[in-house]
């Protein structure tokens, strides 16, 4: 298991950005905090550096990476940007600029992606941006934007990536320290809804950097049962 990285979040003041770093910092990693607008969120956490970094700017992203006199050189990044409205160019201009730098500078990228690139459990030829069970037509394009950052990273020849579709529903809860992992089709929770908190998200992100696994692609799910004692 790694332990002691330097962890980069673009994408720091997300609701996930925010609380990987949260997850990051109380397991003792150090953070490099990075968004345009950096808002100190954990004052005095000597763990937590912000950053102003725009994604569009690949030589920001590249010395935010790299590494200053004011904060290490990151053994691994975490993208997790997103804009409204959903801007397909942007995020696949940003995902490329990611792992081009990384790979240069031999840094694992794990992404925050999008639930409408794993499989429909109820159909597996079926993506799950094309099952209107999932995905409503008003957030299609969502999805498709999801879609083609993943076919950004599985084109990259040389970058060491993990793609980390979250559930149909991700939002701000409760962390359990439970999940369910699976690779490329959708996971239902017991309860029969396809969710996470992204407290719960962020501690598989932590995992998964921690202990890398095998898989390129991989999805996580709200897990109810308590570990038998
Ligand atoms: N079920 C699902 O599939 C699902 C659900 C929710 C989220 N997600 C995914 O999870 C990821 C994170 O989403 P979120 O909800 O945490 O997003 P969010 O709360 O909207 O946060 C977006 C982050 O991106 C940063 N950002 C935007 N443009 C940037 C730029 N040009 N340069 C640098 N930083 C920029 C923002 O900071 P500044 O504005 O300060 O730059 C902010 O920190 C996304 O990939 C999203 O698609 C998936």
């Amino acid at each position: 298991m790694k332990t002691g990285m330097t962890i980069a979040v673009l994408g720091a003041t997300g609701m996930v950005g925010s609380r990987v770093i949260n997850e990051a910092s109380a397991r003792g990693h150090q953070v490099t905090a990075l968004s345009r607008k950096p808002t100190d969120r954990s004052p005095g956490n000597p763990n937590v550096t912000p950053l102003a970094v725009d994604a569009n700017d690949p030589h920001a992203v590249r010395e935010a990476l790299a590494g200053s006199a004011s904060h290490g050189a990151a053994d691994a990044v975490v993208l997790t940007v997103r804009t409204t409205p959903v801007d397909e160019d942007f995020l696949v201009g940003t995902t490329r600029t990611v792992l081009d730098i990384a790979a240069r500078l031999g840094i694992r990228v794990l992404v925050v992606g999008g639930a409408g690139a794993l499989r429909s459990p109820g159909d597996r030829g079926l993506l799950v941006a094309d099952d209107p069970t999932y995905v409503p037509a008003d957030i299609k394009a969502v999805a498709a934007a999801g879609i083609a950052q993943l076919r950004t990273c599985q084109s990259h020849t040389d970058a060491d990536y993990v793609y980390l579709s979250p559930p149909a529903l991700l939002e701000p809860g409760v962390r359990t320290g439970r999940y369910r992992r699976g690779t490329d089709t959708l996971l239902i929770s017991a309860d029969g809804r396809s969710w996470i908190s992204a407290e719960d998200l962020s501690v598989a992100v932590l995992d998964e950097l921690e202990t890398p696994g095998p898989d390129r692609l991989v999805t996580v799910v709200h897990h109810d049962e308590r570990p038998s004692a």
